[in-house]
């Protein structure tokens, strides 16, 4: 069969390499991919906003089955778009998006759910927001609504911080603003949990953790993602049942209620407190990079899952991973996530030898002339996977250290609470 995938990321071209194993694909078709994509895809230069022009492509192509990969264009409803022609979708809709689309959406779900989350305000204007600021403790969280790739979060340790966060959020820095989210600062431990949904029934999808700070030691700033370790070092079953019925399962409902159902990947990003487990956000995709660090293991025929979850079929399938440990080092343009130079060539990137338990995704990667350049932050990912994390990093880092491409910085210390 053939299938399309949205997206151009490192997590794209995860996913692209799992079906590209299966041998019920033909064809794969990535909008728009990258370099790694190019490999084993036919990459489509279309503008993802240009929804027919998507629509017409699938249809010339009979394309079967769409995976979208990043959130844009799930919170823009291609997903419903598609749908109204026919077309096979794994992704949820313009509904179910507003989870990781509007943190005030999640917000009242939760509040209406009892599900356990930050104590939080929402405020309309400056005024109502500074009152509020005023008589707080800190340190406090002040959001933005709406999507915000990451960086509409301000963590702020005295009211000055604060005021200031909620004067750039109201004039505009991520978009029109009508609210603005103020919350309780939580001290715990981050941690994801992934979940696979049909529209009726959901199945857990491995965990990972990822390292979102740019900085050794998880210092410096917020970014995408900077490498990740599954599965994560804080899972066990009383606490995976705590996650799936405070949080998951009245979630579910709270969009039946509103007259839809989940279908595709839910990303739920908690805070572990005393071993109870606290929402901080949802998205509504696989991580990334923990899509790359989970999907190596997957044992199950990934378009098997697909289809099942687009036919509603998912308590049809077992899912099944891997026991090994896998470990994910993303490499940067340096720079990041500030300015960064593009268009830089990358030697040697699809020489590096791997094993069968190595993997090398692309990000922000393009092919001109039989020749790599990077073109993002994010450049590409190396997964290893092995019997201790410790092993899979050393491997992964002397595999670095030879392509050793100098407009490029990684972290060391991925997975350091699980190995030093
Ligand atoms: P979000 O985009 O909502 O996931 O927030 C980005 C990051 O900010 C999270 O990964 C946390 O590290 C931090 N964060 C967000 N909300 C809170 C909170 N209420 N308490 C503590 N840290 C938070
Ligand atoms: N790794 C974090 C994210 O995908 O949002």
């Amino acid at each position: 069969m053939k299938v399309g995938i949205i997206g151009s990321g490192g997590r794209e071209h995860a996913i692209c390499e799992s079906l590209y194993n299966s041998n019920k694909i033909d064809k794969i078709y990535c909008f728009p991919g990258n370099a790694g994509t190019a490999n084993i895809s036919e990459n489509v230069n279309i503008n993802l906003e240009n929804f027919e022009e998507i629509k017409n492509f699938i249809k010339d192509n009979k394309i079967e089955l769409i995976v979208i990969g990043p959130e844009k264009p799930l919170v823009d409803g291609l997903v419903d778009y598609l749908q109204k022609f026919q077309i096979k979708v794994f992704g949820p809709n313009k509904t179910a998006s507003q989870l990781e689309g509007s943190k005030i959406f999640t917000k009242q779900i939760c509040q209406k759910y009892n599900i356990p989350t930050a104590k939080f305000g929402i405020f309309q204007n400056k005024e109502d927001a500074s009152n509020y600021l005023k008589n707080s403790n800190y340190p406090i969280v002040v959001k933005a609504d709406n999507l915000a790739s990451g960086k509409g979060v301000y963590i702020c340790e005295n009211q000055k911080d604060a005021l200031l966060a909620v004067d750039e959020i109201f004039n505009g820095k991520f978009g029109e603003a009508k609210n603005v989210l103020i919350e309780e600062f939580l001290k715990g431990e981050e941690m994801s949990f992934f979940t696979i949904h049909d529209g009726n029934t959901f199945k857990e999808f491995d965990t990972a953790q990822d390292h979102k700070r740019v900085l050794e030691g998880d210092n410096g700033k917020n970014t995408g993602g900077m490498g990740a370790y599954s599965p994560s070092r804080l899972i066990n079953n009383k606490l995976k049942e705590k996650i799936i019925n405070k949080i998951i399962k009245p979630t579910l409902k709270g969009l039946h209620e509103l007259g839809t159902n989940f279908n595709g990947f839910l990303y739920a990003g908690l805070m572990i407190v005393e071993n109870e487990p606290y929402l901080i956000e949802y998205n509504v995709r696989m991580g990334d990079p923990e899509c790359q660090t989970i999907l190596p293991k997957l044992k199950t025929d990934f378009i098997d899952i697909l289809m099942a979850c687009s036919d509603g079929k998912l308590n049809e399938i077992q899912i099944e991973w891997s026991k090994k440990k896998s470990l994910c080092i993303v490499v940067c343009s340096k720079g990041y996530p500030d300015v960064y130079e593009k268009n830089i060539e990358i030697q040697n990137l699809d020489k590096i030898l791997k094993n069968s338990k190595e993997f090398l995704f692309h990000a922000g990667t393009v092919k001109k002339n039989n020749k790599i350049f990077s073109i993002g932050g994010r450049v590409f990912n190396f997964v290893s996977l092995s019997d201790d994390y410790k092993s899979a990093r050393n491997q992964i880092i002397s595999k670095l250290e030879k392509l050793n491409w100098p407009w490029s910085f990684y972290r060391k210390d991925i997975g350091h609470k699980v190995i030093d």
